[in-house]
């Protein structure tokens, strides 16, 4: 069911419920962006909820929050059977193989929103929605595949467009393929870019590859160029920073933005030129967390700092174990100069916490993904100052758990 609402007034809370054939769901809520002078912002992220893996005391965590939105940073759902993951880390059982047709990922999708956690985070706030790739297959490119991988990635859009609080980008019809790259403004404070790195890019590792496509990267620029005296925040599903595994080692992964480098390249260039300035780029995917100061080329790290990306740990996806991380930490750590903090041995969301002044991230996390309602502390908070590019970790918090921080 979508209902396309209209008229509502700026900067303030509603209440919502549906009817239908006698019944009346529960009452949800949601909020409105504000207009004009805006003092304070808070938003959480979550991303990677891997149902066998876990339960979601993240999401229990994020409805008690006192946010005003929340950003899905993708991975709602997983399209592989319980074989797919790692066998001793399965929490929860679900039924069924690999997902493949609508049937399939409609049931799927029901599965994850039978999640009763997860319901309370959506009653209790609005969400901004982007998707990665388990959404309809593992490390997917574009329209790669042919036309039965075509048939597949409509199938699983139609079933994600039908579950999720999602209206489309640019008032046409959302189906067969749904628009979800949109910018929306939090008043005078915040401008928030949500990106879709999965439906327009091209294979990885091509000297002309793209992960964002001709039209969506024409319209971050244009963004860039148009961009209000505010916080820019994109809401980037897999990782921009470069990450080398070990110095004079090879990319981590190329499905991210390692393996688009003349993209990144041309993207991070175009922020500088355009002199954008406090850009906080929030990301999921790595099950994770990971604090990178961005510069717009990883390879000179002199080169000019036009931001910084804050990696957030998954709600339930499983991780490295605490031995690779452990090994593999300091070592990321002395191959990435932009590299500031690596934590990989627990699970959560990020909350940010944004005036004028300060971009202030709160790494939150559960105790165990084995408890649905395991409590919720904060590891370590790291801020950006407004106007001065690069974060900085709170020194109360600098005693935490982490594989890598840097000095
Ligand atoms: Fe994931």
């Amino acid at each position: 069911m979508h209902v396309p609402v209209s008229g509502l007034a700026p900067g303030r809370h509603y209440w919502y419920a549906f009817t239908a054939l006698g019944r009346t769901s529960r009452v949800g809520r949601t909020r409105t962006a504000p207009r004009g002078r805006v003092s304070r912002v808070t938003f959480a992220a979550a991303n990677c909820q891997a149902f066998h893996d876990g339960y979601y005391a993240a999401h229990r965590g994020i409805a008690r929050e006192n946010v005003d939105f929340v950003v899905h940073l993708g991975d709602y759902i997983y399209e592989h059977g319980q074989v797919g993951g790692v066998p001793e880390t399965h929490v929860r059982d679900h039924d069924g193989p690999e997902i493949l047709t609508l049937a399939d990922y409609r049931k799927r999708h029901a599965l994850y929103k039978g999640d009763k956690s997860l319901r309370e985070a959506h009653a209790a706030h609005p969400w901004f929605l982007t998707w990665d790739d388990h959404e309809v297959v593992n490390d997917y490119s574009g329209t790669g595949g042919g036309a039965p991988f075509m048939r597949r990635r409509a199938a699983a859009y139609q079933a994600w467009f039908e579950h999720m609080p999602h209206r489309d980008s640019f008032g046409g019809m959302a189906l067969p393929d749904p628009e979800i790259h949109r910018v929306r403004r939090w008043g005078d404070l915040l401008e928030l870019s949500v990106l879709d790195l999965r439906s327009y890019r091209s294979a990885q590792n091509l000297p002309d590859g793209t992960i964002l496509g001709a039209e969506q990267k024409a319209w971050l620029k244009r963004t860039v160029d148009r961009a209000p005296d505010s916080w820019h925040v994109w809401a980037n599903s897999i990782m921009l920073s470069q990450l080398r595994g070990r110095p004079g080692g090879s990319y981590m992964f190329t499905d991210q933005w390692d393996g688009f480098l003349a993209e990144r390249k041309e993207v991070l260039g175009h922020v500088h030129k355009s002199g954008l300035e406090d850009l906080v780029v929030i990301t999921g995917d790595w099950h994770s967390a990971f604090v990178d100061d961005i510069r717009t080329d990883f390879d000179q790290p002199d080169s000019p700092l036009v931001g910084t990306e804050f990696t957030a740990h998954s709600v339930t996806s499983g991780a490295y174990s605490p031995e690779w991380n452990t090994a593999n930490g300091p070592l990321m750590g002395k191959a990435n100069p932009h590299l500031k903090y690596f934590e990989g041995n627990r699970y959560g969301y990020d909350v940010y916490e944004v005036t004028p002044e300060r971009f202030t991230t709160h790494i939150r996390v559960i105790g165990d993904r084995r408890d649905p309602n395991s409590p919720v502390t904060t590891l370590t908070k790291f801020h950006v100052d407004r106007g001065k590019a690069g974060s900085y970790e709170d020194e109360g918090t600098k005693g935490s758990l982490a594989q890598y921080r840097r000095d």
